[in-house]
């Protein structure tokens, strides 16, 4: 049986921005092909390729689906999960040394990093493609690509989606991600809902409105859930805030998706998230059809066989 085809040539994967409707059609034209054959036989396409899976920040979903997908086209993974510690940055060898080294081992890299910007100076100095894994408070493109995928999968359309993002819009690079990707789309409306210190900055919610988006802010998850196709909740990032988020008991309910929620979410909507949470998701919505976060989050294979497929192949 042939195996599917490689999709179009990429070299780095940094952010959203490099992303065309035309490139995602042709990307997840390919992860539909290796959709259908998980479960089956390892493939051979990058068979003898290796990557290198490169984290300075912890991670289960993006390491994880990154390797699971190399290793399921036939490649080969080496890893340093905790390189803040366990790889020679704690002796004080810089990120671009680094990335020349194991540029010479490994065929690309997967980097995640805690400082925004880290992907495009590792990419700056890599004599092998680099794959923004999330960096910072920056992006995390991959992940909306998936997102997207998601969306696309579950609904049928990427147009005139109304997507509620909710939480730390100001910290979460998934957002900041997927908004730039969906604003390519025709007829989006996107509504935010946040506390005040995480509200989406202005300079991205300006590039939204630039391209056509029409954005609104909302108070409270409960006045925005009526009309939408997709909320999509995210947890608030404290590692990356600079003073504790204080909040009531009532303040953070604002922002939890409870089943009280899901009783005003219109039917054939879906409610998404990242992952992780930590309580901003009531676990007795799980069992509701149109929580899609696990969906999701088992569709990072698929999305990033293709994104490695593609970008191996150029
Ligand atoms: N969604 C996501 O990036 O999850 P991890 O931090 O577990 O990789």
């Amino acid at each position: 049986m042939t195996e599917p085809g490689s999709g179009p040539p990429l070299r780095h994967v940094l952010a959203a921005d490099q992303f065309t409707p035309e490139l995602i059609a042709e990307l997840f034209g390919s992860a539909r092909a290796m959709d259908s054959r998980l479960g089956g036989p390892a493939l051979s396409r990058l068979h003898g390729r290796l990557m290198a899976t490169l984290f300075y920040e912890p991670s289960t979903r993006t390491r994880l689906s990154f390797e699971a997908a190399m290793l399921r086209l036939g490649g080969q993974v080496v890893s340093t999960e905790n390189a803040r510690d366990f790889s020679s940055a704690i002796k004080g060898e810089t990120l671009e040394d680094t990335v020349r080294i194991v540029g010479g081992y490994a065929d690309c890299i997967v980097l995640r990093h805690s400082e925004e910007g880290a992907a495009r100076r590792a990419a700056a100095v890599s004599p092998v493609p680099v794959v923004n894994a999330g960096d910072g408070r920056g992006e995390h493109p991959t992940q909306a690509l998936l997102d997207l995928y998601t969306i696309s999968s579950e609904l049928g359309r990427l147009d005139g989606i109304r997507l509620v993002m909710v939480g730390d819009l100001a910290n979460g690079r998934t957002v900041h991600s997927l908004a730039q990707l969906m604003a390519s789309y025709r007829g989006v409306e996107m509504t935010m809902v946040a506390p005040d210190p995480l509200r989406m900055g202005a300079d991205l919610v300006a590039s939204l409105r630039r391209r056509g988006v029409v954005v609104r802010e909302a108070d409270s998850l409960m006045d925005a859930v009526g009309e939408a196709d997709v909320v999509y909740q995210t947890r608030i990032q404290t590692e990356r805030l600079l003073e504790p988020l204080s909040q009531d008991e009532g303040e953070r309910d604002r922002y939890r998706v409870t089943p009280q929620t899901m009783a005003r979410l219109p039917q054939g909507s879906i409610l998404m998230h990242p992952l992780p949470r930590v309580g901003e998701i009531d676990p007795a919505v799980d069992a509701d059809p149109r929580a899609a976060y696990f969906r999701q989050a088992r569709n990072g294979v698929p999305v990033r066989m293709a994104l490695l497929a593609a970008v191996l192949s150029a």
